[in-house]
């Protein structure tokens, strides 16, 4: 078959990546969507079972750290364009093994760059690479003021240590070889195919479950949440539409502090469940803070707005009752994820707090 365009879409089986993966196997039946996945813990397959057998549709296992293999996708497939989400994804799991995430996050990117080189080196301008980034790297806000994509880099964690650092080598490879990158930076996503270990699909199969549910410190730190869907949404259009060199920050204006939110979750799932009002939250538990713990994130994403027209299509209260429902829906998603290492992670990271 003849696409308009192939597209590698790097880490397409985990949370992120695999509503990007739908929304182009969907949107653009001309496209050929190549997924290349290492399927680490966080990446599922599970996640696209309802695209999977589509014409455009194709799967490539393969580790991102592992130049060998990626130089042979990138020279099977010869793709048009890069979409970029693969990473070791959790700040924790980055404060336990920071390692890990220089070589997927920073080593990753760098042999995805060099492939992308290598295959259109005559003709780089002309060829996107879109890689797709977070707020972390502009380290934590105090009360006031919010990120712009001006903001000087100043990564606390690990994980945001080696995602601003490869923002820093795709941007390099724009200035040194002319290379057509663009970049966002997206605040805390939340929504279905969220693996449980963090923050709000942790806290629903906690409370459903009876659990515990862990907060650091006092529960005051700020994040600034966005439905995935928006965010693949504003990836689909900065892909479309941005200016080769531009970068985007991507937000939802929805700052809560986590003990609220922790809150306003136990009073959905009180009443979805069937629980008197006011049971679940008896399950919040106060333990040891995050080390280095970012104490605020807020996105100003007024660029995206006013040059793409951008804005978030939900409210935080329809987006959280959707992602409850669904995890209320499916169980088995659950069970399967939190089976085997999940137990083992778990008991690990919270035995001590
Ligand atoms: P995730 O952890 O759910 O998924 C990561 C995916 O990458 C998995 O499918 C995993 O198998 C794959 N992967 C990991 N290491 C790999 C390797 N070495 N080779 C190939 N594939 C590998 O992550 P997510 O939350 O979906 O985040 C996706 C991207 O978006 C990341 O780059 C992250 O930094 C960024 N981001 C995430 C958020 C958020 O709130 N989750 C916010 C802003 C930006
Ligand atoms: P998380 O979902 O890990 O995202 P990030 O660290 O990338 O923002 O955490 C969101 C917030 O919730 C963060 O302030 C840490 C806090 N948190 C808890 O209080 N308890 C938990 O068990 C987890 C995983 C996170």
């Amino acid at each position: 078959m003849n696409f308009e365009k192939k597209i590698v879409v790097t880490g397409g089986a985990g949370f992120i990546g695999s509503h990007v993966v739908r929304r182009f196997v969907t949107s653009y039946p001309d496209y050929q969507v190549i997924n290349l996945d290492a399927l680490t813990y966080a990446g599922n397959l599970e996640n696209l079972k309802d695209v999977e057998q589509g014409a455009n549709y194709t799967f490539v296992k393969a580790d991102i750290t592992d130049w060998d293999a990626v130089r042979n996708v990138f020279e099977t497939y010869r793709p048009d364009a890069v979409i970029h989400l693969a990473a070791e994804s959790h700040v924790d799991r980055s404060i336990a093994n920071p390692t890990d995430f220089v070589l997927t996050n920073v080593l990753g990117t760098v042999n995805l760059l060099n492939a992308f080189k290598t295959i259109w080196k005559d003709d780089l301008a002309a060829h996107r690479f879109y890689h797709v980034s977070t707020d972390e790297v502009y380290g934590a806000l105090g009360a006031s003021g919010m990120f712009t994509e001006t903001t000087p880099y100043d990564p606390h964690s690990p994980y945001s240590a080696s995602k601003a650092s490869s923002d820093h080598f795709v941007r390099a490879y724009a200035d040194t070889y002319g290379m057509n990158t663009v970049i966002s930076n997206c605040s805390n996503n939340y929504g279905s195919h969220h693996f449980p270990e963090k923050l709000i699909p942790l806290a629903i199969h906690n409370i459903k479950n009876n659990k515990p549910i862990p907060v650091y410190g006092k529960g005051e730190n700020i994040r600034d949440w966005l439905w995935v869907e928006d965010h693949a949404r504003a990836i689909d259009l900065i892909f479309h539409q941005a200016k080769a060199g531009q970068t985007y920050n991507i937000g939802g204006h929805n700052e809560w502090k986590n003990i609220d939110l922790i809150r306003l979750l136990c009073s959905i799932m009180d009443r979805k469940l069937g629980r008197p009002a006011g049971t679940s939250e008896q399950l919040i538990t106060f333990v040891k803070d995050r080390a280095g713990h970012d104490w605020r994130y807020a996105i100003d994403a007024s660029k995206l707005k006013a040059e793409l027209g951008w804005v978030p299509s939900v409210t935080f209260e329809e987006g959280l009752e959707q992602t409850v429902d669904w995890y209320l829906q499916h169980e088995d998603w659950l069970h399967n994820v939190t089976s085997g290492h999940y137990q083992d992670y778990y008991a690990n990271q919270y035995q001590n707090r």
